[in-house]
């Protein structure tokens, strides 16, 4: 994992610049500092800067921008994604609408969104910018799916697909689509990576979903079974709803009036003993070999695509 360690050391200038945010009144800002700090892996400008390595080796000005953007997004998405949720916990330590309040949490994202358009403005690129426009509108369309398939029993494997495309792949498709541009990309190269951050996405939400049940919370960071108190239309769940019989799913569904200990290790068992727990994660490593395929014969490249590749390998066997 040389290469990737090699681009978060990259990374690093560029995220102390984000975390530190100096403005006033500090209880709009601090939570933005706060979130930002809590690290993850920070595959997104991992992406960018890995797309744009693909044709180029020393950064430009605008790239490292366009780093910082999908980050400072992907924060500010998690913010109300972690209302939305209900979830107390993220990257082991408490989520801001718990720190803090709702409140907080609505109003830090919404100026941490429009710092990445502070940035987006900073970079100029019109065709970045209507890219990065499409893929925002998705992601929130995206969202509002996963949480209307909360009130259903269960969803088509298509819809599934078409819900974690929208609020997870997309963004990672615009990291790569857009460092690939800024490092010289034509169009149908852009728009080969783009779709090559989709298949990445596809798995790495497959794999979010399996961790958010099967993970351990101290790898993991967020509260595991999270997803079934929540009562999210996984693949897991989908999956699992298909193979078990009617009377199954009545326990499933009467299993919701206990504890939450109890609704989360019955519905666990359910998933593994059904055999959804294991195609899942199959289903998770046929988007990680289609991903590795995809990128051995993309062609146009001059530069390494040595960075990419670990990113691809590392998220197929993350636990966090
Ligand atoms: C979590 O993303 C949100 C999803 C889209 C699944 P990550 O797993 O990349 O979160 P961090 O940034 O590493 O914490
Ligand atoms: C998050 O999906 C997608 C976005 C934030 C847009 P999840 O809700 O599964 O992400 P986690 O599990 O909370 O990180
Ligand atoms: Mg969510
Ligand atoms: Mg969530
Ligand atoms: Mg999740």
């Amino acid at each position: 994992m040389q290469k990737l360690k090699q681009l978060l050391k990259d990374l690093e200038p560029a995220i102390a610049d984000i975390i530190n945010q100096p403005g006033s009144p500090r209880a709009v800002y601090e939570p933005i500092s706060y979130i930002l700090g809590l690290g993850g892996k920070r595959i997104r400008p991992a992406m960018v800067l890995a797309a744009y390595k693909l044709y180029k080796d020393d950064y430009s000005p605008e790239v490292m921008k366009i780093a910082q953007a999908v980050e400072m997004f992907h924060n500010f998405t998690l913010l109300h994604d972690d209302i939305m949720d209900n979830s107390p916990l993220r990257r082991g330590q408490e989520t801001v609408h718990i720190k803090w309040d709702n409140a907080t949490a609505i109003l830090s994202g919404d100026l941490l969104q429009i710092e990445v358009y502070e940035k987006l403005a900073d970079v100029g690129n019109v065709e970045i910018l209507k890219l990065f426009n499409t893929m925002a509108r998705e992601l929130c369309e995206g969202q509002m799916n996963d949480m209307q398939f909360e009130q259903m029993h269960v969803v088509s494997n298509e819809a599934y697909l078409e819900m974690i495309r929208q609020k997870t792949a997309v963004l990672l498709g615009f990291s790569l689509q857009a460092g690939a541009i800024l490092g010289g990309a034509n169009k149908e190269e852009g728009e080969k990576l783009y779709e090559l951050g989709i298949s990445i996405g596809l798995g790495f939400q497959l794999m979010d979903d399996y961790l958010d049940s099967f993970g351990e919370t101290a790898k993991v960071g967020k509260r595991i079974g999270g997803d079934i108190l929540e009562k999210k239309k996984t693949y897991l769940w989908n999956e699992m709803w298909g193979r078990i019989d009617a009377y199954t799913q009545q326990e499933i569904e009467a299993v919701y009036t206990e504890s939450e200990v109890e609704i989360i290790d019955f519905i666990k068992t359910k998933m593994n003993e059904s055999g959804a727990m294991d195609f899942t994660l199959n289903l998770a490593q046929n988007y990680t070999s289609k991903s590795l395929t995809a990128l051995n014969n993309f062609r146009a490249t001059v530069g390494d695509k040595g960075y990419l590749e670990e990113i691809v390998r590392m998220l197929s066997s993350r636990e966090n």
